[in-house]
């Protein structure tokens, strides 16, 4: 039943214009059997594309689509046993919940009343009991969400597509219904490829992530690679706030930033580097030692400050869990670096 996902070397052009832009450039990856993959990018650079690519709603201009060992490229979305969750989950207005998500079973033959059993089973496994007489109107924008993802998982999918799913809650539905889908997938072993531009949500579910920038794949990896061993600007950039200081490699491999001298992870060649800080790796010197600061910027976060410092590297943004020694404006500190959120990308 369950199956993975293949793209090899895919390229889509919208329209007949053969001279036209690529809006997917030749992308390759996998998303294995049972496993949640995570495809994240900016505005633009073609996550609905691939993903209505594997839900066979477009086709590729190039390239092969390969699912459970079989070419599919050319099958339409009826032959895939693929199902698709679109960011507006456009549930019919005039059905109550439980013929909402019973919709597809019957349309698919399946009698009345075990469609019906089978929706109130699979809006209990989204947690959404009780409300199976109301209509759309009547629920909250999380309950209509949950009703579209038990709508999406009771054709029992192969693979299962999510396009921004929890883009219209608030932030704490947000991380309830993320945890919710992550657990889902993985009590039943779904294959899943779920699309987002939310690097926190994508660190908490995916078992890997893909960023794309501009129709290419900039770099993938589990999100503890992504995070800690980002490869270039973009993605240290795009996975997390870390802000880019220009740094020095010497020969040995270490790294100098201003006075600050730091062992990159991963070889580096000797010269001009780029170094990615995350906020958070930045450590408070009270006896001045590292680049000197002076705080000029200061907000309360409830579970954290965030500071501004002028340097001689220019303003930096540090983020301080320490709630109990507050820093005053205008305070003179030191900064050092954490042997964590530090790393060394190539120029671009
Ligand atoms: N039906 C279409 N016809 C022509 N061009 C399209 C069509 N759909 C998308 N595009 C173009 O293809 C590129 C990729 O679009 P896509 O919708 O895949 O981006 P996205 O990464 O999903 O962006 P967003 O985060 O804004 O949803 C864009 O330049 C877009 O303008
Ligand atoms: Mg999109």
């Amino acid at each position: 039943m369950n199956h993975g996902v293949e793209f090899r070397n895919i390229t889509k052009r919208y329209g007949t214009d053969p001279s036209g832009p690529l809006a997917v450039k030749g992308v390759s990856f996998e998303v294995k059997k049972g496993t949640l993959t995570t495809i994240l990018g900016p505005s633009g650079c073609g996550k609905t594309t691939v993903l209505r690519m594997i839900a066979g709603l477009e086709s590729p201009t190039s390239g092969q689509i390969i699912m459970d060992g079989k070419n599919v490229t050319t099958l339409g979305p009826a032959d895939r046993n693929v199902s698709m969750m679109f960011q507006s989950y456009a549930l019919f207005p005039h059905m109550n919940v439980v013929e909402n998500v019973m919709y597809g079973l019957k349309m698919s033959g399946v009698a009345k009343d075990e469609a019906r059993a089978r929706a109130s089973d699979a809006l209990k496994n989204v947690g959404l009991v009780g409300y199976n007489e109301r209509l759309p109107s009547e629920l909250s924008g999380g309950q209509q969400q949950r009703v579209a993802l038990a709508r999406a998982l009771i054709l029992e999918p192969a693979v299962l597509l999510f396009d921004e799913p929890l883009s219209n809650l608030d932030a704490r539905l947000r991380r309830e219904m993320r945890e919710e889908i992550r657990t889902l997938q993985q009590r039943l072993g779904l294959t899943v490829a779920y699309v987002t531009h939310d690097q926190s949500e994508a660190l908490a579910v995916s078992d890997l992530i893909i960023v794309m920038n501009d129709g290419l794949i900039a770099q993938s990896g589990s999100p503890q690679d992504m995070y800690e061993r980002p490869e270039s600007e973009f993605v240290a950039g795009f996975m997390g706030e870390a802000m880019l200081f220009p740094g020095t490699a010497n020969t040995d491999g270490s790294v100098r930033l201003g006075p600050l001298e730091i062992t990159p992870k991963q070889r580096v060649n000797a010269g001009a580097v780029k170094v990615a800080v995350r906020p958070e790796a930045w450590q408070i010197n009270r006896d001045g030692a590292g680049v000197s600061g002076k705080l000029v910027k200061s907000s309360y976060l409830g579970s954290f400050f965030e500071y501004t410092f002028e340097t001689v590297l220019g303003s930096i943004f540090v983020v301080s869990p320490d709630l109990t020694n507050v820093l005053p404006l205008g305070a003179q500190i030191g900064l050092a670096l954490a042997d964590h959120g530090v790393s060394v990308v190539r120029v671009a």
